[in-house]
């Protein structure tokens, strides 16, 4: 698909999510929530910017407004348009980089973190906020959500993307990576920080911005305690995860499957 058609789709999705955005508070409640666990990942102690990659609506600048939001589209609120794959910033100039919703639309994962690799500082932190596939969000995500799960499908390993691209997405791109035992993630220079899968039901049943809410607001917290305890079983009922990599400090971008990621927390259980 040309660029200019994507373009064109892009900015009617942003438009119709902006409406859905400030006529429901419930999603921006539940959006909190999510960032709330974002920001925790950030260490100020670090130094250099923090940078978002594919900001879409901007919505982070609110909670983090130190943040350059940047996106492959021009908006008002976009501070830099760039490609994830190739950011405008000098090597080690970056303390963070962050990623909500759009790791599973980078059909070259490889080649975005060694892009990745290359802007933050050392001890830099990247966090990726993603779907998490267990058994019940598979229905919802798989059911419920135009973008494929791409399960079956092979991940790419290039270490370099083409200039033109197709549009892509593959919802379980994050769980296959970065929680599953079949495809175990090796990522020389990389240390895991945090690999953490939750419940969201508060979240799938809210409807997105796509449909309406399955409960009304009111009832939020009583299903964010159902989440707390259903995130005992990150395989059964998790719907969302956080993944939290660091720069590993002194190494340099090796080759791939050099070694595994290192201290994943074993409570939220890789498969
Ligand atoms: C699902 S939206 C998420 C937007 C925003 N982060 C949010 O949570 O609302 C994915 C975003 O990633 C952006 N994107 C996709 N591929 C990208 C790439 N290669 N480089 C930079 N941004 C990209 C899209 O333009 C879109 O704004």
């Amino acid at each position: 698909m040309a660029m200019g058609v994507l373009q064109v789709q892009h900015q009617v999705e942003i438009q119709r999510n902006r409406q859905v955005w400030a006529r429901k508070p419930l999603l921006r409640r539940i959006y909190s929530g999510f960032y709330d666990r974002i920001l925790k990942q950030v260490d100020v102690a670090l130094p250099g910017r923090v940078v978002e990659v594919g900001s879409g609506m901007g919505n982070l600048k609110a909670r983090c407004p130190g943040a350059v939001a940047t996106d492959l589209f021009a908006n008002p609120w976009v501070d830099a348009v760039c490609d994830a794959y190739e950011l405008p910033f000098a090597a080690g100039t970056l303390s963070h980089l962050i990623l909500f919703d759009v790791f599973h639309h980078l059909e070259f994962p490889r080649a975005f973190l060694r892009e990745a690799h290359r802007t933050l500082v050392s001890g830099g932190r990247l966090l990726l906020f993603e779907p998490y596939l267990s058994l019940v969000s598979w229905a919802a995500y798989g059911l419920g959500h135009p973008e494929p799960v791409g399960w079956g499908l092979p991940i790419s390993t290039a270490e370099v993307a083409p200039k033109h691209r197709a549009y892509y997405a593959a919802q379980g791109n994050a769980t296959r990576w970065f929680f599953s035992r079949r495809h175990p993630v090796r990522l020389a220079g990389w240390e895991a920080v945090e690999c953490e899968a939750f419940a969201a039901f508060s979240y799938l049943l809210s409807g997105g911005f796509s449909r309406r809410a399955w409960y009304p607001g009111g009832w939020l917290p009583r299903f964010e305690w159902i989440d707390e305890r259903l995130t005992r079983w990150p395989r059964l009922f998790g719907a969302r995860c956080l993944v939290v990599l660091r720069k590993a400090s002194g190494e340099g971008w090796g080759s791939w499957a050099l070694r595994g990621v290192s201290g994943v927390p074993r409570r939220f259980g890789r498969r």
